[in-house]
């Protein structure tokens, strides 16, 4: 396996950086410590080793002389005290006295240093002068063996000793390295990986609490940067999510509203064509019945009397159907907003002369009577005509028809207390309306009683059930509702009013 598999092993296998750290940090301590104190023993060996030497050269040097006098003389008891006392020395092993040929005159060993390992000779010649002054002559040799076994033993001693000193260091500055790396590096890293896995809490995203100026302390900015922009963009999110939410639940309450309206208009629909074609087949039953009658019953056609009872029945079944088409048609036209308006400024009184004029007959014929009161002669609406005129009659001709006998029904006209609109009022003391009656107002085809018979006091039909449908309908695109007050037995009174003067806003219109 090669070195750079092993690094990549190890990379694997170490997974926190805390262990990791550790490894390195006691290698490398390891490393250096083991070379410190190598050098460190190897420079004292040298040092020393030389400085020992350097005194055994001198010693050896120093017994030379003092062997001499002995060697001179061939004294052998002094030569083996001296030598004995040499060998005494510490770390010397060995000393042999030899004359200058070589041969052995004396010894002496150090009988306790065990093995020859690690041995020195010295080698000194012995000499002295005949005479003094005179040049020295050699007469013998000393060589003494000197052994640094104790040296190293020392050094040894010293270096197991070093050693250990290095583990309690190595020790103490893992502890410290190991502090400073978690405070410095895991802690960090391990907080950022919590807020990495769960970055927020609640709504809100997580912070890291961490300041420094290196490496980590620029991710963990860089961090809480981002999860800042986070949260603003969450926070649009989540305004616009709930902006939209609002947004869907106005739609929908609006489209249900509209489904709402469209069924409801769709039944009024329904309603309205199954009253109107009963409404259209009465008449029409009775027109196809009586000349049915007419034609197959001979008896009939003889009696001059009943002949003319039975046409006028079929005359006012065909008018009753005319108006009853007429009004259908109105109400179609107007519903379909196909009525064009067009208001206009116009005197009041006239027209309300034209239409209690056009009902007098219809009146007098129940002796009923009617009053005209117009507060002001030049008194003035806005409005469209056709539709004005078509309303009064209607109004009146109800209060005239469906009133009873002998009645007074007063139409009033005055201007409201802003001066702004005209109230008009029809007043009468008749029979007045059931309260279902007046709710139901506006709806077509609505009557207190069949509509479709032909009162005895008017010979005129008794009405379609759509005059106030057309009347409702046409206040309402003239801006204008009706009220209706009406007592049973006591009589009703219906009023409205109508603008004078067009609004503001159709002026600037017409004006732009
Ligand atoms: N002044 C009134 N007094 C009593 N009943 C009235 C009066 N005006 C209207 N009504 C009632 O309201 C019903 C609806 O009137 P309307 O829509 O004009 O239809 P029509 O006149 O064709 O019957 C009438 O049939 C009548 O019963
Ligand atoms: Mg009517």
């Amino acid at each position: 396996m090669s070195v750079l598999e092993q690094f990549a092993r190890f990379n694997r296998s170490t997974t926190s950086i805390q262990r990791r750290f550790s490894l390195l940090f006691s290698l490398a301590f390891f490393l250096f410590s083991s070379v410190f104190i190598a050098g460190f023993a190897w420079f004292k060996y040298e040092n020393e080793g030389a400085r020992k030497m350097e005194r055994f050269n001198d010693f050896v040097t120093a017994q030379s002389n003092v062997l001499a006098d002995s060697l001179w003389h061939l004294d052998h008891d002094r030569l083996d005290v001296i030598l004995k006392a040499i060998v005494a020395e510490q770390g010397i092993v060995g000393a042999t006295v030899t004359d200058e040929f070589g041969a052995t005159l004396a010894f002496a060993e150090d009988g306790e240093n065990p093995d020859g390992s690690a041995q020195i000779s010295v080698m000194r010649d012995i000499a002295i002068a005949a005479t003094p002054g005179e040049k020295p002559a050699v007469i013998g040799k000393l060589n003494v063996t000197y052994t640094n076994v104790e040296l190293i033993d020392e050094l040894r001693r010293s270096t197991i000793l070093e050693m250990g000193f290095a583990a309690v260091l190595l020790l103490g500055g893992l502890g410290i390295a190991g502090f400073v790396n978690r405070r410095t590096i895991v802690t960090p890293i391990r907080n950022l990986a919590a807020a990495v896995n769960n970055p927020r809490r609640g709504h809100e995203r997580v912070r890291v609490d961490w300041e420094a100026k290196d490496e980590i302390g620029t991710l963990i900015e860089a961090f809480n940067r981002m999860q800042e922009i986070e949260q603003l963009g969450e926070a649009k999110l989540t305004e616009a999510r709930d902006r939209l939410e609002e947004r869907v639940r106005e739609r929908t309450a609006e489209l249900a509203k509209a489904v709402e309206d469209a069924e409801q208009a769709n039944r009024t629909k329904s309603d309205f064509l199954a009253s109107m074609s009963h409404e259209l087949r009465t008449p029409l039953n009775a027109i196809s019945g009586i000349s049915e009658m007419l034609m197959v019953v001979d008896s009939l056609r003889t009696d001059q009397a009943k002949l003319i009872e039975y046409l006028g029945d079929i005359r006012f079944s065909s008018q009753h159907l005319n108006s009853l088409v007429d009004d259908v048609l109105d109400l179609a036209k107007i519903e379909a907003g196909h009525l064009e308006l067009e208001p206009e400024i116009f005197l009041i009184a006239p027209v309300a002369g034209d239409v209690v004029k056009s009902l007098m007959v219809t009146a007098e014929r129940q002796s009923t009577t009617v009053k005209t009161e117009i507060g002001d002669t030049a008194l003035a609406v806005f409005a469209d005509k056709r539709a004005f005129r078509q309303i009064l009659l209607n109004l009146v001709n109800n209060a005239i028809r469906h009133g009873g006998r002998n009645l007074l029904v007063t139409l009033s006209a005055h201007l409201t207390a802003d001066g702004e609109k005209v109230r008009f009022t029809v007043e009468d003391n008749g029979q007045g309306m059931p309260e279902e009656m007046i709710r139901a107002i506006g709806q077509p085809f609505i009557h207190s009683h069949t509509p479709y018979i032909r009162s005895a006091a008017t010979e005129d039909t008794q009405g379609t059930g759509l005059g106030l449908s057309i009347v409702t309908e046409l206040l309402k695109a003239s801006e204008g509702a009706l009220e209706v007050n009406s007592e049973i037995g006591k009589g009703t009174t219906i009023s409205f009013t109508l603008p004078v003067t067009p609004k503001v806003t159709d002026r600037q219109t017409t004006l732009n």
